[in-house]
C-alpha cells in the first residue's frame, strides 16, 4: 500500500520509520519532509495545509492512506477534504481537532461532559481580563484561546506576569489566537501524557511518555516545545489511567459523537497528577513531538495496522502488543533555542550510530547540503533509544549523543530524572 505522511518533524520521521518496518508497505511518502525522513522515504514538496493540494496529490501517487502529522494541516480542515475524497485517513476532522485548535471549547467539552480540569473564565477584553486576575490572584494561568505553536501558555507565578500576558495577548501577540483568552486556575502536581486512539467510538488506550517541557536540566530556564521524554511514564499508574480513561476520554470522545462531531484519530491528553488524582491540563489532537518518538520505537511496525485500523473503524477488534521495555529520547536543538538560534551548522557523527529497532536518531530539523547534514530548526535532533529498563535506554540515547559532533547544539543531561 501506498502511504503519505504529513509533516517534516521528529514526530513524522518516527512515524515514517514505524510504517517502514510494516511489509504492507509499497511506496511511503512524507511531505515535506526533513534530510533524515529522505534517507528511509520519498519526500514531496506541496502546500499541506492545502486540502486540494493535498487531495490532488494522493489522486497523482495513488495514496491508500494519509497519516496526518502535525495539527496546523487538522486544523485547516485537511483531513475532511481527504475523507471528502474517499482517501483513507488518520487524523480528526477539523470540528473535533477543535480540542487542540481552541482551548475555550475543551472548556465547553469538559463542562458538558464532567471531566476533571482547571477551573477557567473565558474573555474577549483586556479591562475584564485584568479584573478577574487582580481577584482572583497569582499564581494563575493565561492562555491564548487558538493555537500558537506551544507559546501561547503563561504560567504566571506573579500577579503583575499574568497582567503583562494580557497585555501581550490583546496587544496581537498571537495573532487572531489571542482574540480570546482563558485563564485557569493554576494545578500544581506532576505532568504525565496519556494517548489513545479512537475512531469514534471504541478508545483503545495507546501509551504513557512524559515530556521536559523545559530548556534547562530540573526543569528550569524558558518553555520550549519538548526536550527530551520517555515511554512509558510510571507515574501514570494503571489506578491512574483507568480515571484518564474513565473520567476525562470517554465522556469527551462520547461527548463530541453526541454533538454530531465524532473524534478519530489519536487523542493526546496531557494530564496534572496530584494527590491520587488526575485533572486535564490540554488536549492536543496528534501525537506528541517527542513523545511520537518513543512510543514509535517501542511499537514498530504494529503502529500502522493500528492506525490503519483507526481510520477504518475497526478498533474494536485491535490490540496492541507492549514488549516489556522503555524508550527514552534526547532532543538536540540549537544553542539559543527556544529563542533566536542559528541555522545551517555541520553535524558529524550520525553516519557511524547504531539504526535499528533499539536505536535511532530521528532527524526533527535538518536539511543536506552539498550531502552534508545541517542544523534547519531549534529542535535538530532526536537521539531515541529502547531497552530492558529506563536506565538501560537512558544510557544507550546519552552515549549516542557523545557520539555525535555537533558544536551548535546542545541538550539536556537529564532526561528522564523523575522516574529515575
Ligand atoms: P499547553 O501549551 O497547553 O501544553 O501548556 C503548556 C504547559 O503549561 C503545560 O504543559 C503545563 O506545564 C502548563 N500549564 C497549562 N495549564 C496549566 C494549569 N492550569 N496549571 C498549571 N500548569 C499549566
Ligand atoms: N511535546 C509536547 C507536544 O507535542 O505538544
Amino acid at each position: 500500500m501506498n502511504i503519505l505522511i504529513l509533516g517534516s518533524g521528529g514526530r513524522e520521521h518516527a512515524l515514517a520509520w514505524a510504517a517502514k518496518q510494516n511489509p504492507r508497505v509499497d511506496r511511503l511518502i512524507v511531505a515535506p519532509g526533513n534530510a533524515g525522513i529522505a534517507a528511509i522515504a520519498e519526500c514531496a514538496t506541496f502546500d499541506i495545509l492545502d486540502g486540494a493540494a493535498v487531495v490532488a496529490f494522493c489522486a497523482e501517487n495513488a495514496i491508500d492512506f494519509l497519516i496526518v502529522g502535525p495539527e496546523a494541516p487538522l486544523a485547516a480542515g485537511v483531513a475532511d477534504a481527504a475523507r471528502a475524497a474517499d482517501i483513507l485517513t488518520f487524523g480528526p476532522s477539523q470540528a473535533a481537532a477543535r480540542l487542540e485548535a481552541s482551548k475555550s471549547f475543551t472548556k465547553e467539552i469538559c463542562d458538558a461532559c464532567g471531566a476533571p480540569t482547571a477551573s477557567y473564565a473565558r474573555f474577549t477584553a483586556a479591562g475584564p481580563a485584568r479584573d478577574h486576575i487582580r481577584r482572583v490572584g497569582a499564581p494563575i494561568v493565561v492562555k491564548a484561546d487558538g493555537l500558537a505553536a506551544g507559546k501561547g501558555v503563561i504560567v504566571a507565578l506573579t500577579e503583575a506576569e499574568a497582567l503583562a500576558a494580557i497585555d501581550d495577548m490583546f496587544g496581537g501577540e498571537f495573532g487572531a489566537a489571542g482574540a480570546e483568552v482563558v485563564i485557569e486556575e493554576f494545578m500544581a502536581g506532576e505532568e504525565a501524557s496519556f494517548f489513545v486512539l479512537t475512531d469514534g467510538e471504541t478508545v483503545l488506550p495507546f501509551g504513557t511518555a512524559q515530556d521536559h517541557k523545559r530548556a534547562g536540566d530540573g526543569d528550569t530556564g524558558p518553555n520550549t516545545g519538548g526536550m527530551g521524554a520517555y515511554s512509558p511514564a510510571p507515574v501514570l499508574t494503571p489506578d491512574l489511567q483507568r480515571q484518564a480513561l474513565e473520567q476525562i476520554v470517554l465522556p469527551t470522545i462520547r461527548e463530541m459523537a453526541r454533538r454530531g462531531t465524532p473524534y478519530q484519530g489519536v487523542l493526546y491528553a496531557g494530564l496534572m497528577i496530584e494527590g491520587g488524582r488526575v485533572r486535564l491540563v490540554e488536549y492536543n489532537c496528534r501525537f506528541g513531538d517527542p513523545e511520537a518518538q518513543v512510543l514509535m520505537m517501542r511499537l514498530g511496525g504494529q503502529a500502522l495496522d493500528l492506525m490503519l485500523a483507526c481510520a477504518e473503524e475497526r478498533l474494536a477488534q485491535a490490540q496492541v502488543h507492549w514488549a516489556e521495555d522503555h524508550a527514552l529520547t534526547v532532543v538536540m536543538a540549537a544553542q539559543g533555542y527556544p529563542g533566536a538560534y542559528e541555522k545551517g551548522g555541520r553535524i558529524d557523527g550520525l553516519d557511524i550510530l547504531p539504526a535499528d529497532s533499539r536505536h535511532m536518531v530521528f532527524h526533527a530539523g535538518t536539511a543536506l547540503k552539498d550531502g552534508q547534514v545541517v542544523a534547519n530548526g531549534g529542535r535538530v535532533l532526536n537521539v531515541t533509544a529502547r531497552g530492558s529498563s529506563l536506565r538501560e535506554a537512558r544510557d544507550a540515547a546519552y552515549a549516542m549523543v557523545g557520539a555525535i559532533d555537533w558544536p551548535g547544539g546542545f541538550c539536556r543531561t537529564d532526561i528522564g530524572w523523575r522516574a529515575l
